[in-house]
């Protein structure tokens, strides 16, 4: 069974041939939604919403460790994710899809560890490599076989949220080495990775980043929904692909 969670833009999946809807808490409180199971052309799959359904909970209180705690319960082969991202590396512009290769983490607070002294002693993961190299191949080969183009390398900055980042801190991550910016992917990949399971993502550019292309006049909301809507059949239709190939 493949997991996905699904971000601003995806709460839901046509194809998925829905078999149930369970609620399930875990040792660290509710997830975002209750895990939708069933099949897209016949694969089984489980689906969460990341911010409830309906959208509701901002990237920062998200509870990311019942999140992936509740997928891991049900054992599946990898979790893809999918996430909105600003677009920072020129040449990315609104729509373009992107196969994040690498992470660098600008959140603070959040619970990114299901080791917690007293109750489990420290343990430090190898995060080298966020993504899973098979998952990612995955996605990057069944893009090709939809036809849609999708940058296969890319940084992904994960910010605090909620608040859009300013044009000097889009800046900044730019000189880190960003392409793309988000604030859901940690703790997210490095929860998945502690629960041994192959994480990776996939990111809609659903506006140029702060101070970049037509967002140097301000950041619009309703542009961004209009480009996530218009660009998610795309992501869906790679999810079908790589689902349909993996048998
Ligand atoms: N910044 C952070 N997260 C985002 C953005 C952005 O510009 N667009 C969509 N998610």
């Amino acid at each position: 069974m493949l997991a996905i969670i699904g971000g601003s833009g995806l709460t839901e999946f046509a194809s998925l041939e829905v078999s149930q809807r369970k609620r399930v808490s875990t040792p660290y409180g509710e997830p975002s939604a209750a895990l939708t199971f069933g099949r897209i052309g016949g694969r089984p799959v489980v689906f969460l919403a990341r911010h409830g359904d309906p959208h509701g909970i901002p990237p920062h209180q998200v509870n990311y460790r019942a999140n992936l705690w509740a997928l891991a319960e049900c054992a599946p082969v990898g979790i893809v994710s999918v996430a909105a991202v600003g677009g920072i590396r020129s040449g990315l512009k609104p729509g373009d899809l992107v196969i994040p290769h690498q992470i660098i983490d600008y959140t603070w607070g959040r619970e990114s560890t299901y080791h917690e002294w007293p109750d489990s002693p420290v343990r430090h993961v190898d995060f080298s490599e966020p993504f899973d190299p098979c998952l990612r191949q995955s996605l990057i080969d069944a893009a090709e076989a939809t036809g849609a183009a999708v940058s296969a390398s890319a940084v992904y900055a994960a910010t605090q949220g909620p608040r859009l980042e300013t044009a000097a801190e889009i800046d900044r991550l730019e000189r880190d080495g960003a392409a793309v910016v988000g604030m859901t992917g940690m703790p997210e990949a490095v929860l998945a990775r502690e629960l041994a399971i192959a994480y990776a993502a996939i990111n809609v550019v659903a506006n140029y980043a702060a101070g970049r292309g037509d967002s140097r006049q301000g950041i619009s909301l309703e542009a961004i929904h209009g480009v996530l809507d218009a660009s998610m059949h795309r992501v869906r239709a790679i999810i079908e692909r790589m689902l349909s190939a993996n048998d």
